[in-house]
């Protein structure tokens, strides 16, 4: 088959716009079907560096079509000013569709999602303050605006002013500054006729190139364990990112899907609050951060640090159905004297080697540590699997064989060329 899923299989920046734009090189087509600007995917091609929230990262191919599909919420401003800066950069975004059924993200939902983290206080879940919690609360409790009403005039003005009304005695009764409609109608006014050219019926289009044999890349956002159903929550985003997400964010059916992908750093980070039983305290932690570049995409924030989490990998491969594993930034380990895998928790004296659902025990569990050989040279110029010193390989070998998913790529940098194909994935 020819459909690939790329999902993140850890607390997302695993790497996912990188190895999309690899593998777009292949691809006729490149679907986002979750999440929404929260998302910082970054693809470095001939030295230049493009961060895309909403746009799919097969953006540079002008032959692919890029598809923002049904199941992203959609911060119109947001997307023209990216599409703006990549015009800016020389990239054509002629090929790019909107579904007319996405949800949008619309003012208030920043103000909610402000408002709900200061009322959390210490137990806020970290966001990225895009508006998306209170955007996708919005499309379940079924007053979300989509895409299509903006070319309905009456209607989206009605919807709009209802809603504002409601977020408007929320934000009053909290103490908080109104937000007036008419500036939000006004500038929308225009937005819809600067988004008319993109908009489309994507579910249709997905399928029609799924249907006549055309290579499609469903690019997700965020990672497993940020999953609303399968992630550490309450401390997640509010789509799926897991594999099964695809099928209603894009609208193609499960019989439609080849191959699950998933894609993890050689070790582990998370942005925002939550649990993470292999964070580093330490200087450890501090050299990979500062090794690895870990800043948020979209938030600038420092990124928590911590080695490879078996545990929470294999339930991240078993909730996926991953068919292949890649593994991204094994450089950021080069002159690592050694380095560690988390292969299972102790929790009250017991051994754990499943990922806990209940989030009071995954606090308290303390990471189980194999360490391995580092290596003393750079990866960065290995192309072939090969290339790469025995103790990269046979850290890569151990971490296919506990987490049960062959390691079918691994990066070696962020240039696009800094890729190994250890097996082909379409
Ligand atoms: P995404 O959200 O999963 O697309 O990941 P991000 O773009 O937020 O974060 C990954 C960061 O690591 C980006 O700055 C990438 O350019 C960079 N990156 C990806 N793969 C590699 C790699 O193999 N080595 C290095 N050094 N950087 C990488
Ligand atoms: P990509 O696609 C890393 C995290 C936030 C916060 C939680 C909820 O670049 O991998 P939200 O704004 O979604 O309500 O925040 O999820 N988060 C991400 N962390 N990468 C992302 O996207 C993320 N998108 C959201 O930091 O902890
Ligand atoms: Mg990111």
């Amino acid at each position: 088959m020819t459909t690939v899923i790329v999902v993140g299989a850890q607390w997302g920046d695993e790497g996912k716009g990188k190895i999309i734009d690899f593998l777009a090189s292949r691809a006729s087509m490149v679907v986002r079907c979750q999440g929404g600007s929260n998302a910082g995917h970054t693809v470095v091609w001939q030295g230049n560096t493009y961060k895309l929230h909403l746009v799919p990262s097969g953006i540079l191919y002008k032959d692919a079509v890029n598809v923002i599909a049904n199941g992203v919420v959609v911060d119109i401003p947001c997307l023209l000013q990216e599409l703006g800066l990549l015009e800016e950069q020389g990239v054509s975004v002629a090929s790019l569709r909107l579904s007319l059924r996405a949800h949008m993200i619309l003012p208030y939902h920043y103000s909610m999602d402000e408002l709900q983290e200061q009322i959390k206080g210490v137990n806020k879940i970290g966001t990225t303050k895009r508006g998306i919690g209170p955007a996708y609360a919005d499309k379940a409790s079924r007053c979300g605006i989509r895409v299509a009403d903006l070319f309905d005039w009456p209607y989206f003005e009605e919807k709009l002013r209802f809603n504002m009304r409601e977020k408007n005695h929320l934000l009053r009764s909290y103490g908080q500054e109104e937000l007036a409609v008419e500036p939000v109608l006004e500038e929308y006014r225009h937005l819809r006729e600067r988004i008319r050219p993109f908009v489309a019926e994507t579910a249709t289009l997905i399928n029609a190139a799924v249907e006549s044999g055309q290579k499609v890349l469903f690019e997700g956002a965020q990672g497993a364990l940020l999953d609303i159903d399968h992630g550490t929550y309450p401390y997640v985003t509010s789509s799926q990112p897991v594999a099964g997400g695809v099928c209603t964010g894009a609208g193609v059916g499960p019989t439609k899907i080849g191959k699950v992908v998933g894609i993890a750093k050689a070790y582990t980070t998370r942005v925002g609050d939550g649990p993470f039983p292999t964070e580093l305290f330490d200087e450890q932690g501090e050299r990979i951060r500062q090794a690895g570049m870990e800043f948020g995409t979209t938030t600038g924030r420092p990124r928590r640090c911590g080695w490879f989490d078996v545990p929470a990998a294999r339930y991240s491969a078993m909730v996926n159905g991953m068919t292949d594993l890649v593994v991204t930034k094994l450089d950021i380990f080069d002159g690592f004297e050694e380095i560690k895998i988390c292969t299972a928790y102790e929790y009250e004296g017991r051994l754990l080697h499943d990922f806990p659902a209940d989030l009071r025990v995954l606090q308290q569990c303390r990471p189980v540590y194999e360490t391995m050989a580092g290596w003393s040279g750079s990866v960065g110029q290995c192309r072939a699997y090969e290339e790469l010193p025995l103790p990269a390989r046979a850290y890569l070998e151990r971490l296919e064989q506990l987490a049960a998913t062959p390691v079918a790529m691994v990066a070696v940098g962020s240039e696009r060329q800094q890729t190994i194909i250890r097996r082909e994935i379409f």
